[in-house]
């Protein structure tokens, strides 16, 4: 008898609740997601409640879940109930704050232990919930840095394995890529040499907030101008010092004949 009023009652409730049901409340978490949080860092999340008038907030519960589902399920972190919005962490560095229809999750020393998925659950008066949720995960550095190279397109091509957020930049011989050497793709991960011989180093460098890692590529060595004009300033120098030797050697012979002549000219004097 009891349990077929409680259940009556029940229904009753879900009937008066559906014509506005849970689609009138609604709770966004305002970040671009997943968020990244550097490991030490502080970790903070906001979320917004959409409301009519007539709705009220009654509870608003913070809870966290591991991504993937394999590790122990939800955690709750904070729970603000009742009208007067204080806050209850359940862990000394979760702070959470409840001003009008914004809700502000702060989590201190991040670690990978705090990763998840985190939740917001807002309650109405009427017992309805909504959720907002929102990915976050370990903002890692920059790891394993390799770089190949396709022959058929004369291209370079740089890869990295799990650092967030990473950023390509191309050096070649350390002086950062011109037009003359090649193109860059917009991701920066492909450099289209244009610069013929393909010769000399080619560097990949990728970076990120917490730092940088390269990968170099080496071509055969380039003939450098700077080797060009020395071969030349010695051939030339080869070349004055043969026109030298032979125009000192017509010269030396020319004295040779002229003073003969002249010896010539002093027997012919004595004759007479
Ligand atoms: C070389 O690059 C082209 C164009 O991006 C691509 O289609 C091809 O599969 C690449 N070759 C190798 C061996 O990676």
């Amino acid at each position: 008898m009891d349990l077929q009023r409680f259940l009556c009652r029940r229904v009753a409730l879900l009937l008066l609740l559906m014509p506005c049901g849970l689609q009138c409340m609604s709770v966004h978490i305002l970040s671009e997601q997943p968020v990244y949080v550097i490991p030490g860092s502080s970790l903070v999340l906001k979320a917004r409640v959409e409301q009519t008038p007539q709705e009220e907030i009654s509870v608003v519960t913070w809870e966290r879940e591991p991504e993937s589902g394999v590790a122990p399920g939800k955690e709750t972190l904070a729970t603000c109930p009742g009208r007067s919005f204080k806050c209850a962490g359940t862990r000394p560095n979760v702070h959470v704050n409840m001003q009008a229809q914004e809700s502000s999750l702060l989590i201190n020393k991040f670690s990978s232990a705090d990763t998840g998925v985190y939740a917001v659950t807002v309650t109405n008066q009427k017992g309805a919930e909504t959720t907002g949720h929102c990915i976050v995960r370990m903002y890692e550095e920059v790891h394993q840095v390799s770089l190949s190279i396709n022959v058929s397109h004369s291209s370079l091509v740089c890869g990295e394995a799990w650092g967030t957020d990473p950023h390509f930049s191309w050096l070649h011989e350390r002086v950062a890529i011109t037009q003359t050497v090649g193109t860059v793709s917009k991701d920066g991960t492909t450099l289209s040499v244009t610069m013929t011989p393909f010769c000399g180093h080619f560097t990949c460098m990728v970076s990120n907030k917490l730092g940088y890692s390269s990968a170099t590529y080496t071509a055969a060595p380039c003939e450098t101008e700077g080797r060009g004009t020395t071969a030349a300033v010695v051939c030339l120098v080869v070349l004055l010092l043969l026109v030298g030797g032979v125009l000192a050697f017509l010269l030396w012979r020319r004295q040779r004949h002229n003073n003969r002549g002249v010896r010539l000219h002093e027997h012919l004097d004595d004759a007479i």
